[in-house]
């Protein structure tokens, strides 16, 4: 079996749980703003295997991973794929708007948008990316809030006809340069219980609300609806339960000025299932719970309103996260005395945070070692390739179990890394090119550089 790298904590020297006995199942990530839930039964420095069993179901991954003789990053069509059936099945009837900036790869919007999604976009760019999959323009969520004149304006001319929106300025803005469209006003949360909140840039009060669903309509423009996102990586129940209390009071104020929406865009927010906190300590959602208040908070809101109300979402991390992989090697395992006189191992990889782990300083992915097959170990700092110190996972969180014998080409795999890797890859910062990548399943085998 290959060795699958198991993360240490360093503050708690190999005890089982990392929660003193009656504390609570909440606890702060460091670096993120809020608390996050763990899951209560999980045993912490048991192999990561068990810890997220999902990743170890990916046949066509693996296989991909381990035909890969250079680096590239590798979607799984067909997983994506699953992963949309298996959310429309636990919100039917909820019309998903891919968020495409958690991964602009063409071969994964073309496989979504023939499978029925429409597209979250941000950007007249991504407007015409969506277009190029044959979606049809009324299946286009402009979901930025943040568009200046020429952004409205060209996603109008593209045929964008549903905006986002939450404030007074861009309101006048549509009318003017996006006229008799379709307006959502986005609902400020919190982002409690979050990875990313997402809360200051984005959104009103619920109390200003109406005044600018008030002030589309007076420009002319279709109050249709309301938005909201309750934070990427959302963690827990609460969050989900408190943005439809948030929802429920809006849909109650809007109807006593005679404004009826018809769509409530849910957002964003659902979890990837295979990933680690900075810590190391596996990120468990209660997803079904999270599903069941959902299911319930739809009903709710149906109730309220006096005419049908439909919804969206727009999934990102959710339906790519745990479908696409790296194939990276090593570029060095090194062992170096600090400042204050310790030792300390550091695993420098040829991927990191500028080509295609950007993400890397708020989670752990998981590491497998496919030419190891045991040890002995060390628990190493691991680390991207470039003269960047940011290039590196969580310094204060917890070192991860790599194969001594490891040596510098041989390949390293990371998992659960399909959101937000493709975009936010750099040009080339230090050199180091962006991974170019594969997609396998689904009607084509395609690949270029992303
Ligand atoms: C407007 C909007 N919708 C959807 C998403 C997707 O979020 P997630 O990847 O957490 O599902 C984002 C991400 O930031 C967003 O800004």
């Amino acid at each position: 079996m290959h060795q699958i790298a198991e993360p240490r904590r360093a503050a708690d020297h190999g005890r089982t749980s990392h929660r003193a006995p009656g504390a609570p199942a909440t606890s702060t990530t460091p670096g993120a703003p809020f608390p996050v839930q763990y899951d209560r039964t999980v045993q912490h420095d048991r192999p990561a295997l068990h810890d997220h069993p999902a990743q170890y179901d990916r046949p066509a991954l693996r296989a991909a991973l381990a035909a890969a003789s250079e680096d590239a990053l590798i979607y799984d069509l067909d997983g994506i794929g699953r992963q949309y059936a298996a959310l429309c099945s636990e919100l039917p009837g909820v019309a998903i708007r891919f968020a495409m900036k958690a991964c602009p790869v063409d071969e994964v919007l073309g496989h979504l948008a023939r499978l029925g999604s429409g597209f979250d976009v941000a950007s007249p760019h991504e407007v015409a990316q969506a277009l190029r999959t044959g979606v049809a323009p009324r299946l286009i969520h402009y979901g930025n809030t943040v568009k200046s004149d020429r952004n409205i304006a060209e996603a109008y001319r593209l045929g964008v006809r549903d905006f986002a929106t939450d404030c007074l300025e861009d309101v006048a803005a549509i009318a003017e340069h996006a006229p008799g469209s379709r307006v959502f006003c986005r609902i400020a949360t919190t982002g409690e219980g979050a990875l990313w909140g997402l809360s200051r840039k984005f959104g009103c009060s619920p109390e200003d609300a109406p005044r600018v669903l008030d002030a589309a309509r007076t420009l002319g423009l279709v109050p249709s609806g309301l938005s909201m996102h309750v934070g990427s990586q959302q963690m827990t129940v609460e969050a989900w339960a408190a943005a439809i209390d948030s929802l429920a009071a809006v849909l109650e104020a809007l109807s006593r000025r005679g404004i009826t929406p018809d769509r409530i865009n849910l957002g964003g927010g659902l979890p990837a299932l295979g990933v680690s906190d900075r810590r190391g300590r596996p990120l468990v959602p209660p997803l079904d719970k999270m599903f069941t208040t959902i299911r319930e908070g739809m009903e709710r809101l149906r109730a309220i309103g006096t005419a049908p109300l439909g919804f969206l979402l727009e999934p990102g991390r959710h339906l790519v996260a745990d479908h696409g992989a790296i194939r990276a090697h090593v570029a060095r395992l090194t062992s170096r005395r600090r400042l204050d006189g310790s030792r300390e191992d550091w695993l420098y990889l040829s991927c990191g945070k500028f080509n295609g782990l950007y993400e890397m300083d708020q989670l752990q992915y998981r590491l497998e070692f496919p030419t190891h097959s045991g040890g002995p170990f060390v628990d190493a700092v691991v680390a991207g390739p470039t003269c960047d110190s940011d290039d590196a996972y969580a310094q204060e969180g917890s070192p991860v179990r790599v194969p001594r014998a490891i040596a510098s080409g041989d390949p390293v795999w990371v998992h659960s890394c399909g959101a937000y890797a493709t975009a936010y890859a750099t040009r080339g910062f230090n050199g180091f090119a962006p991974l170019p990548y594969t997609c396998v399943g689904g009607p084509a085998l395609d690949g270029g550089d992303a």
